[in-house]
């Protein structure tokens, strides 16, 4: 069964790739390189001694998708591929519509053309907006996102449940991620973000490692166990597995299904830095400082359908977590640029 990855040399993308190898499943990843480096990919090679197939180009490239379903017999497409910034889709909303929105329609438009039934999105606990309870649960209303961003995965999913509507052939998985962290525990692949991070765990892991000063702790008033916020982090090797899992279930579902990839339990930000420190011996500096705009206090999934009817669960705890992010940071400083 070959499966095309698109996004495959990104954070997420390429820890799938791996276990996707590993699973006895073809891959043929298609990329564009533009937040991640081939690096990756090679050193998913060296983890299992094989040749991915990897093309370069774009998601809203028709000839690239064309040439791309001509060459590779593809039964099924996990689609990475979008750009995941909160602040800059605010500053440029347009190019998260075209590049998400409009991208996914081009890939799915080309699947359309050359047959291919099978699709599962990248979604994000985001859809459930800023007033969902917690636990979130996958039949809970969405929408009311709180950036052009999270808009894009709740105006994605609207149009992939229409079109699993409309073609009784197709099936489609939508897999909520919460927040995923963590790395291979080989330290060979991991998160390697542009710039300065935004995210917290990335944030902490440059303040180990020296590169960032101190971690600002954004509000220590929310009504959480200890006034700083909570998600569900989950590792990003639990959520790989959970893509392998879904393509299995695709022999025994019709239609569009939705599922959230989360623990189940929500952690605070001091209980992550507290984690960090256990797991790396490093002790992070910090301060808490303001709330950041658009953040809410608590999120967390009920994962139940996930195991339920994928056979699927999470089994790393935060202090693996924080310690095959340690151990990636530590072995590459400058993430994959060569140091
Ligand atoms: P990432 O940026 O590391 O990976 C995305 C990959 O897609 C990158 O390699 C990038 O170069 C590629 N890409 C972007 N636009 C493309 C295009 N137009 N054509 C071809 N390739 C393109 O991000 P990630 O963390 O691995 O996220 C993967 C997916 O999961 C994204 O859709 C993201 O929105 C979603 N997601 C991520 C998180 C998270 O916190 N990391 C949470 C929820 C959902
Ligand atoms: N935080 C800090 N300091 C930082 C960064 C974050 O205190 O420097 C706090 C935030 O205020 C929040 C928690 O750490 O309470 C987690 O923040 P992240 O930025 O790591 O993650 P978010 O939950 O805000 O959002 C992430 C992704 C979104 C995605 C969402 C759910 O950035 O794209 O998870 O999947 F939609």
């Amino acid at each position: 069964m070959t499966i095309l990855v698109t996004g495959g040399a990104g954070y997420i993308g390429s820890h799938t790739v791996l276990q996707l190898i590993e699973g006895g499943f073809d891959v043929v990843v298609l990329d564009n390189l533009s937040n991640s480096s081939q690096e990756s990919l090679r050193r998913v090679e060296s983890l299992v001694s094989k040749a991915i197939p990897f093309v370069e180009g774009d998601i809203n490239d028709k000839a690239v998708l064309s040439s791309l379903f001509s060459r590779y017999d593809i039964d099924a497409v996990i689609h990475f591929a979008g750009l995941k910034s909160v602040g800059e889709s605010v500053k440029n909303p347009i190019d998260y519509y075209i590049n998400n929105v409009s991208g996914s329609l081009q890939l799915l438009d080309a699947m359309r053309k050359a047959n291919v039934k099978k699709f599962i999105f990248s979604s994000s606990a985001t859809v459930y907006g800023n007033h969902s309870p917690v636990p979130n649960l996958e039949h809970y209303p969405i929408g009311n996102a709180s950036c052009p961003y999270g808009t894009t995965k709740v105006m994605l999913e609207q149009i992939l449940s229409d079109y699993a509507k409309a073609d009784s052939e197709m099936k489609i998985i939508a897999l909520r991620y919460f927040n995923p962290t963590g790395a291979h525990p080989s330290g060979l692949i991991g998160e390697d973000p542009n710039g300065i991070p935004n995210n917290l765990v990335p944030y902490i892991s440059q303040v180990a490692i020296g590169k960032l000063a101190k971690l600002a702790v954004y509000g220590g008033d929310y009504d959480t166990v200890d006034g700083t916020g909570v998600r569900d982090f989950i590792h990003v090797d639990d959520l790989a597995a959970g893509h392998v899992c879904a393509l299995k279930y695709f022999d025994s579902m019709s239609g569009y299904e939705i599922f959230n990839l989360g623990t189940g339990h929500g952690v605070s930000v001091l209980q992550v830095i507290d984690a960090f420190e256990k797991a790396s011996n490093q002790k992070i500096k910090y301060e808490i400082v303001a709330r950041r705009e658009g953040d809410i206090a608590s999120s967390w999934a009920d994962a139940t359908k996930a195991e339920k009817v994928l056979g699927w669960k999470a089994k790393y705890d935060i202090i693996d977590m924080m310690k095959h992010t340690w151990n990636w940071q530590k072995q590459n400083p400058n993430g994959y640029e060569s140091q």
